[in-house]
């Protein structure tokens, strides 16, 4: 690659999202002007050829790569300096892509390397995982299927598992990190994960007034509260009971079609997490068995210790309760 290849940064095209070097002015496809991105290199760690924004986040920009040395496809993330910036962050960072790094399993995308830019941001190169996502799913069905909604789950909560057991906790799970590798008619659903944040969700410091509508003049969307559990909320240390929580927000979502707790503003969304029950689950679906809603508000504790303490018990009380009241409906 010609050595000035390297000092030319990504610009985007804010309709189509597809990627090219600041040498270029208009978008081939939509002749609209490019815009740059934070200076990102249009070629990372001179091998990574950026191609299009997959999203744009609170943490960093997470694109859609060609890896020029492996020839294939990939997705890194770029995260903003700020993102990293507490030493905390820094060591949890290295240690997480380590841990990552170490894991096979099809139920999660494969790290694939990582590194640093001449701005001193980090990014972490991960298997591109094509597929419908798990939001994708639910924007098309209010509600799921009982025994379906739980074979997602208990796949959900075996990707969750493994990376657990290698010392990974994801931290920011959400539908939107669920992606569905499965056929539609295939008899058991696979899924990946991915979007772990690989880093201490520095939740203060994202919730400072002014940061959401500084974020959103950006064209951000505002970061996503739903999931987060009450502990990141209280910028608590969150291990991995925190994507306990989140699993339990989705399982209520999936089966009740709504999220336990919303809110139009951040306050009141935290009033809500901190101090309220969430809401019975069969008055949104009364064909929940009380064995199944119990389990998903367990989940949803408030305190870690109350919860099921890994995702496979998680799982196994899921997989039985509804088994139980599979039985005692016969
Ligand atoms: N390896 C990947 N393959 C395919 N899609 C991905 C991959 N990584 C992330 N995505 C998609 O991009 C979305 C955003 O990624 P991610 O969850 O890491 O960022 P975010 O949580 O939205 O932002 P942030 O954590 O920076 O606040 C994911 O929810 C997923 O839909
Ligand atoms: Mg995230």
């Amino acid at each position: 690659m010609p050595s000035h290849d390297l000092d030319i940064s990504v610009r985007a095209c804010v309709s189509c999202r597809r990627c090219y070097g600041s040498n270029v002015q208009y978008c081939s496809d939509c002749f609209i002007e490019l815009v740059g991105i934070d200076l990102i290199p249009y070629i990372i760690g001179g091998r990574y050829r950026l191609e299009h924004i997959i999203s744009r986040g609170g943490m960093g920009v997470i694109f859609a790569a060609h890896d020029n040395e492996q020839n294939r496809e990939v997705a890194i993330k770029v995260f903003r300096s700020s993102a990293l910036a507490d030493p905390r962050a820094q060591d949890r960072f290295q240690r997480e892509v380590e841990f990552a790094s170490q894991i096979q399993s099809p139920l999660l995308a494969a790290t694939l390397g990582n590194g640093v830019l001449p701005d001193a941001s980090a990014y972490v190169v991960t298997e591109l995982v094509r597929g419908r996502s798990l939001r994708d799913e639910m924007k098309k069905m209010r509600r799921f299927e009982i025994a379906s909604a739980v074979a997602m789950l208990a796949a959900i909560a075996d990707g969750l598992n493994t990376a657990h057991q290698a010392g990974l906790v994801h931290r920011d799970l959400k539908p939107e990190c669920i992606i569905i590798v499965s056929e539609p008619n295939d008899a058991q659903p696979a899924i990946k994960i991915v979007g772990f944040s690989f880093a201490r969700v520095a939740l203060g410091a994202r919730f400072v007034p002014g940061t959401t509508g500084r974020l959103q003049a950006r064209g951000m969307l505002p970061m996503r509260v739903t999931y987060l559990s009450p502990e990141q909320f209280r910028g608590e240390e969150a291990d991995l009971r925190t994507d306990i929580y989140s699993l339990g927000v989705i399982a209520y979502e999936m089966l009740g079609g709504r999220p336990p707790f919303t809110a139009r503003r951040t306050g009141e969304f935290a009033a809500k997490l901190l101090t309220e029950r969430a809401p019975s689950l069969r008055a949104l679906n009364p064909e929940i068995n009380v064995l199944l809603q119990a389990e998903i508000l367990r989940a949803l504790e408030k305190e870690p210790r109350q919860r099921h303490q890994s995702a496979g018990e998680f799982k196994r009380a899921l997989l039985s309760a509804q088994q139980i009241g599979l039985r005692i409906v016969d």
